[in-house]
């Protein structure tokens, strides 16, 4: 099997490449930071066969071809992804919508123009996109990141239904963690105040799950009871607990 892996730089989507060169899957590994790729490759490069794609994913010309150049692949990670906080009337106009162009835009054309080659080549295949815990929600102080990833989490809920009552034989499974210790705090300017997950256990349990077939994937307890709990509670509590989280992680930076 073959996988392109999105956002493989640093992180979880540099784990997801670990974890699947340990499962003997080929990779493409795409992200901007060529070197950090290159040091990735030269450490799978004896286990599996390792491409090199550094690409900006916000020129969404060259994201579009993606699909026909790796014509072989089986499995999409569509990982690349970052946030931002603050306020929305203060917050960056020019970094919200590269968020916008990473988050949302490249994820569904990647999202997309892989299906439609899947289902062309007649092939079993795998999704992996990767959403947060944030897309169940709205969030005050991080609004921008909270709805990207929102579209992400419907997105492959609505996807997955459709291949499924067409009965093709592809799979998606949408990823949605909790704090995670990757580069993540640094790009977005925040600090965690609850307890992060490693990126390592993160990308296995993602992994094993896709693998399952499994549509939606919440790492830890604390992360799955958050989201039980939370239909219990109104959405305008939901503001006052997130944006206070908020506050919290902003105010400590
Ligand atoms: N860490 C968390 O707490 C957490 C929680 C929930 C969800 N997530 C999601 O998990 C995913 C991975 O994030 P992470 O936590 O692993 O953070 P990370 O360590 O900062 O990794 C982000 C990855 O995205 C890539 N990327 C960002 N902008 C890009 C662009 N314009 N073109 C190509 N690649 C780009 C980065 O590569 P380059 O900089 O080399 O381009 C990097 O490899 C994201 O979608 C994030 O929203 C993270």
């Amino acid at each position: 099997m073959k996988a392109l892996v999105t956002g493989a730089s640093s992180g979880i989507g540099k784990d997801i490449a670990r974890y699947l060169a340990s499962k003997n899957v080929d990779l493409v590994l795409v992200a901007r930071r060529e070197n950090a790729l290159l040091e990735l490759k030269q450490e799978l490069d004896s286990k599996v066969n390792v491409t090199v794609y550094p690409c900006d994913l916000k020129d969404l010309e060259k994201t579009k071809s993606l699909a026909s150049t790796f014509n072989d692949v089986d499995i999409l990670i569509n990982n690349a992804g970052f946030g931002d906080a603050g306020e929305f009337i203060n917050t960056s106009l020019e970094k919200e919508l590269d968020m916008v162009d990473v988050n949302i835009k490249a994820m569904h054309v990647l999202f997309k123009t892989f299906l439609e080659q899947f289902v062309k080549n007649n092939k079993t295949a795998y999704v992996l996109n990767v959403a947060s815990l944030a897309a169940f929600q709205a969030g005050p102080k991080m609004a921008t990141y909270y709805a990207s990833k929102a579209y992400v989490l419907h997105l492959s809920e609505a996807v997955a239904y459709e291949l499924k009552k067409r009965k093709l034989p592809i799979h998606v499974t949408c990823l949605c963690p909790g704090p995670v210790a990757t580069e993540f705090n640094k790009v977005a300017n925040v600090k965690f105040h609850l307890k992060e997950i490693s990126s390592k256990k993160v990308a296995k349990l993602a992994i094993d799950k896709m693998f399952k077939k499994k549509l939606i994937v919440i790492p830890g307890f604390k992360g799955k009871a958050a989201i039980f709990f939370e239909r219990f509670v109104s959405r305008k509590m939901t503001n006052r607990i997130i944006c206070k989280a908020q506050d919290k992680k902003i105010g400590s930076n």
